[in-house]
């Protein structure tokens, strides 16, 4: 089939790149002529594994192209997909203004009937917006194109997305006609698993839903963490205990110092927002965003407790992206760390695999060291921040040897404490047996 997927971030790279190496035509459109270009040439934007390749063999197979010229991509395709992004507004709602965008661009260019998809995550009743818009831009021209509306909300994790897109586990499709229906069916019917079809506002509903359950599994273990660490209880076993309960389910129990990225801080709050605009207040999602905020400041006060006053103290950071396999720092735990450690008087010393160059223009002052070792040498303590797999195999001894002081606090709790203790290392994760 022929698809234009309309915005090249971090979802419409992906789903371009995924819809072509399941044989379509697909035209990726941006409006940014330099990035076009860039992608053109098979470089990608951002870090995400496997995909700049995969783009670079489609790109040479010609079976995925990207342009500025949205009329010829719409022209050329059947389908339409929205992927442009939904930024949050100053008081937590979706700020819609590039999907308007993209959505009367589209209307002023139709000639012939075309199935438009949004993946962009959207408040419920967007599908309605989107329709207006398209109605009043044709309304402009004097011509009643018809067209079809279609929710297909996207689920994959960064650090994963190509397999997410390729293998999900379900796919959740609203649409109201059997024409939009018969179309999404067989866009995907290369990819074995389950077509969930609703109607679009469900399917803008499962989306928040979905990211806001996994967020409150997350500050709900992280909660109980902190009583965990009061009781001499340990919140990993406690969660490998609960997780076995399928009912419960093991995944997103793991304790640390909060969610971050792209989506879940920005689609919680977006839900809030929508929930105060319906007065149907969701007091336990407001509790998940509190908790989330305040998990930082929690692990803060354990930096403080095992180094003491932080002046002229070395601090090594590692990791700084919100998890790893991403070079993405949007809403990262450590960046709520950083201006905190700063302001107490630590000298930080980073190292991060992908996110150096970013938290780099944020924080100036800071030292980026060239490996692990090096941000480590000469530091009173280090905090692990993300867990990236290099993180989990260093020498550890070698560790202590280059550290000044011994205190190791796992903000992550990705490290063997026993092990680490092993080594004469002052080992503490997040809610682990009382150590706190
Ligand atoms: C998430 C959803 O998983 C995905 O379905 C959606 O499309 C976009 O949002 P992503 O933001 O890429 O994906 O990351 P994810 O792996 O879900 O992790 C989100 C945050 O939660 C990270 O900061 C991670 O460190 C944290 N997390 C996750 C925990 O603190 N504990 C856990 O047990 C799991």
């Amino acid at each position: 089939m022929n698809v234009a997927v309309i915005g090249t971030g971090y979802v419409g790279a992906t789903t371009s790149a995924a819809l072509a190496s399941m044989g379509h035509q697909v035209i990726g459109v941006d409006v940014d002529r330099q990035k076009v270009e860039s992608l053109n040439c098979g470089r990608l934007p951002f870090y995400e594994e496997g995909l700049e390749q995969l783009m670079q063999n489609l790109l040479a197979t010609g079976a995925l192209t990207f342009t500025a010229d949205l009329p010829r991509a719409v022209r050329e395709s059947d389908i339409l997909f929205l992927t442009v992004g939904t930024p949050s507004n100053a008081d937590g709602s979706a700020d819609l203004r590039y999907v308007e965008g993209a959505v009367r661009d589209i209307g002023r260019s139709i000639k012939t009937h075309k199935v438009i998809v949004s993946k962009s995550t959207v408040p419920v009743g967007t599908g309605d917006l989107v329709k207006t818009w398209l109605q009043e831009e044709l309304a402009k021209r004097g011509t009643d194109i018809p067209f079809d509306i279609v929710s297909n909300p996207e689920f994959l994790r960064e650090g994963k997305a190509l397999h997410d897109a390729l293998h999900p586990e379900r796919i959740v499709i609203g649409c109201e006609s059997d024409k939009a229906r018969a179309v999404m069916t067989s866009l995907y019917e290369g990819l074995r698993t389950v077509l969930f079809y609703t109607t679009v506002r469900d399917a803008e509903m499962i989306k928040y839903a979905s990211n806001a359950f996994l967020a409150t599994k997350i500050s709900f273990i992280n909660e109980l963490a902190r009583l965990c660490e009061k009781t001499g209880a340990s919140i990993s076993k406690v969660a490998r205990g609960m997780g076995l309960d399928s009912r419960i389910g093991g995944q997103f129990l793991r304790a640390g110092i909060g969610y971050g990225g792209s989506c879940f801080p920005k689609d919680v709050e977006a839900l809030l927002h929508l929930s105060r605009q319906e007065g149907v207040p969701l007091q336990l999602l407001d509790a998940v965003a509190r908790v989330n905020q305040e998990q930082a400041a929690w692990f803060l006060q354990k930096v403080l407790r095992h180094l003491g006053p932080l002046s002229g103290k070395k601090i090594a950071l590692l990791g700084l992206t919100f998890k790893p396999g991403t070079d993405d720092i949007r809403e990262a735990p450590a960046l709520r760390l950083i201006p905190e450690l700063l302001a107490a008087g630590a000298e930080l010393s980073a190292y991060d695999p992908q996110g150096m160059e970013a938290v780099r223009r944020l924080h100036p002052g800071l030292r980026y060291a060239k490996d692990p070792y090096d941000a480590l040498a000469g530091a009173d303590g280090a905090l692990l921040l993300t867990e990236w797999q290099e993180f989990l195999e260093l020498d550890y001894a070698q560790v202590k040897r280059v550290m000044a002081g011994a205190v190791l606090l796992d903000g992550r709790n990705a490290l063997d404490g026993e092990k680490m203790r092993g080594y004469g290392l002052l080992y503490d994760g997040v809610g682990e047996r009382g150590t706190g």
